[in-house]
């Protein structure tokens, strides 16, 4: 028989070989055909498989509520300053989204992880708060540097109120919101934000959509997939961003000695 010559590459989401692409073996012709979304595509090369209408509007409506949160916040002020510099667009672009990790937009994976452990083993939200600060590490998916008790973050509700009304269930979000009652209990500002509604519903999507066994539910979560969430959605933002400074001809950027604390 034919001898097949070991290959450099493996690949399982997606072929250009035949007479259209296909992503997850759906062409593109079915993709518009179906008026597929974004959310489809993404539930496509991500998960390699066609999810449900109700999780991939939940993951358009991630992408659209993460897409910008203003000019002040650490990826989008990377991206003004690095345009004002007078970079380029995929420059600007990256610059902002190295600022993406464990305090900013990065704590996706690590909510879902440590929510998902806690609820499993049956951990009252006080055993799980005071375990990690026992540990030393703040509860990822908690605290907010302006949202607060009284001036809630509208994005986490309108999450919660897409899956109140489409999941089966949202054990993984209800076991949050109480880890996030005992935390506003020490303070105002340690409210359940945007990372961890999104970590602990997409923990339900994944659990509720019942495309997904166990195994690949904890694959998903260990490998980390879904700070991938925040990063596709800020980069329109980041994007809109370096376009805005380019079209008001923006200087550059030199922070005022005001307000540096020069001290020995
Ligand atoms: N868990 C436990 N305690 C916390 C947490 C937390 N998540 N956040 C703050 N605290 C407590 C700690 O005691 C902290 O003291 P420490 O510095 O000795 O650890 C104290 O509050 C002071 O914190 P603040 O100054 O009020 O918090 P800050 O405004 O500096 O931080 C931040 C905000 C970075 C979001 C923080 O709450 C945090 O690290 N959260 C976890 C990571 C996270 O979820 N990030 C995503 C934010 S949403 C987004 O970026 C889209
Ligand atoms: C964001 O979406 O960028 C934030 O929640 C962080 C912030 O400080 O507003």
């Amino acid at each position: 028989g034919k001898v097949r010559a070991p290959t450099h590459i493996i690949s399982t989401i997606s072929d250009d070989r035949g007479d259209e692409p296909c992503y997850a073996g759906v062409p593109m012709s079915t993709i518009i055909q179906r008026g597929y979304g974004v959310g489809d595509v993404i539930s496509l090369l991500w998960f390699k498989r066609s999810l449900p209408r109700y999780c991939t509007q939940f993951i358009e409506i991630c992408v659209m509520l993460c897409a910008d949160h203003g000019p002040c916040v650490s990826g989008a002020h990377n991206t003004i300053v690095t345009a004002r510099a007078g970079k380029d667009l995929v420059s600007s672009l990256v610059s902002g989204l190295l600022t993406i990790g464990p305090r900013f937009g990065g704590a996706i994976d690590d909510a879902a992880r440590y929510f998902k452990d806690a609820c499993d083993r049956g951990l009252t939200p006080y055993e799980f708060v005071e375990g990690m600060k026992k540990k030393g590490i703040r509860v990822p998916g908690i605290g907010h540097r302006i949202k607060s008790r009284d001036n809630r973050d509208k994005r986490v509700q309108l999450l919660q109120q897409y899956a109140h009304t489409h999941f089966p269930s949202v054990k993984y979000m209800e076991y949050a919101v109480q880890v996030e009652a005992y935390t506003l209990s020490k303070a105002n500002n340690l409210v359940l934000n945007v990372d961890g509604a999104i970590g602990s519903l997409f923990l339900d999507l994944l659990a509720g959509s019942g495309m997904f066994s166990k195994q690949e539910i904890d694959e998903i979560v260990e490998i980390g997939y879904l700070n991938g969430l925040f990063v596709l959605a800020r980069s329109i933002g980041l994007i809109g961003h370096t376009f805005d400074q380019k079209r008001l001809k923006q200087p550059l950027y030199r922070h005022p000695w005001e307000d540096v604390l020069y001290t020995k």
